[in-house]
């Protein structure tokens, strides 16, 4: 591939824009994994009803050491063996990574591929590139060039050309937990190699009532009580004053709450979903009672703003 080509993704990449790009596994579509605004647009492009943990792509081990919290000795020999290549670890993130690319998650998943135009692009971007595969929400993973234009386009800024992906499944996801370590997505490394370099892998089930490693479970949710309600009907009038408001757009947005965050002013479904995360933490920080968020409309990205209230609010 001609590097001026590679050139342009980066920068675009740089730049907050969407870039699908082939691994050896299948297409990822990429963003800044900096850049919340940038992620919450991969959201929008897939139509994913809800933040599921996405899984962010690095040049090396390195860079993986850059994003994770912790590097532990388990994951120092599982990148030896694997990397690069299909396995992506699940390690405790630092904060530098945004919590719209961990849905909240206190872990991030992380994985070094080895298609040489995803190390080319990881390589010239310089910033770690968060990439699910490049589908529409509940599609096929895609493996050409061709199944990506279907799905993408005009929803994202680039399409880079690899051919056919050589694995054609998903990585392998692997979560290195104090609890242990757990296969938590069976995919291009099969678990009997990796239980090869570090003994049996535990599983994990997550719809079962035990839902494995505390990681895994451990969404962001605000410590103060959340109450959610339908789009402009936050009771104002009786507004507590230890209340704190999450608003949708600013429409109604009572002038004495003690803590006000509103989610887009322009009524941006993904400025909204940038701003959901930290807003929800700044609440919490406010040391307000409760927490009244207002309903988005349940449309687009709105679907999987109202998914993340109404999960923060039975949590709390
Ligand atoms: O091969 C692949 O892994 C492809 C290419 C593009 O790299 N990517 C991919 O991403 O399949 P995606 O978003 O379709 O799948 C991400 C999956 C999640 O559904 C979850 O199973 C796991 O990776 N995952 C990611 N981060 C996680 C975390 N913090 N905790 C638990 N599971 C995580
Ligand atoms: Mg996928």
């Amino acid at each position: 591939m001609e590097l001026t080509l590679l050139l342009e993704a980066a920068i675009a990449i740089r730049s907050g824009k969407l870039v699908a790009f082939p691994t050896e596994t299948v297409y990822g579509l990429g963003a800044n994994a900096l850049d919340p605004y940038a992620v919450a647009r991969i959201f929008e492009a897939k139509e994913r009803p809800r933040f599921n943990p996405l899984i962010v792509h690095v040049k090396d081990t390195g860079q993986a050491r850059e994003i994770a919290e912790v590097f532990p000795a388990h994951a120092e020999k599982l990148a030896e063996a694997f990397w690069p290549g299909p396995l992506t670890l699940v390690l405790p993130k630092k904060a530098i990574i945004p919590d719209i690319v961990s849905g909240g998650l206190a872990s991030v998943g992380i994985r070094v591929p080895r298609h040489p135009i995803a190390q080319r692009l990881l390589q010239l971007c310089e910033v770690p590139i968060a990439a699910p595969s490049a589908n529409q929400f509940g599609r096929l993973s895609p493996t050409t060039t061709q199944s990506v234009m279907e799905q993408m386009h005009g929803k994202i800024e680039m399409i880079l050309e690899g051919g056919a992906c050589e694995v054609g499944v998903e990585s392998t996801v692997v979560g290195l937990f104090a609890e242990g370590a757990f296969l938590i997505r069976p995919g291009g490394i099969p678990r009997e190699a990796i239980e090869g370099v570090i003994g049996p892998l535990k599983k994990v089930d997550p719809n079962g009532p035990i839902l494995g490693p505390g990681m895994l479970r451990q969404h962001y949710a605000p410590t103060t009580r959340l109450k959610v309600f339908p789009r402009g009907e936050l009771p104002l009038a009786s507004l507590p004053s230890k209340v704190g408001v999450l608003a949708w757009n600013g429409e109604h947005v009572p002038g004495d709450a003690r803590q006000v965050e509103v989610l887009s002013v322009h009524a941006d479904l993904t400025e909204g979903a940038h701003h959901l995360f930290a807003a929800l933490r700044r609440l919490d920080l406010a040391g307000v009672e409760e927490i009244w968020a207002e309903q988005v409309p349940n449309v687009g990205l709105g679907e999987a703003i109202n998914d993340r209230l109404f999960r923060a609010s039975s949590l709390t």
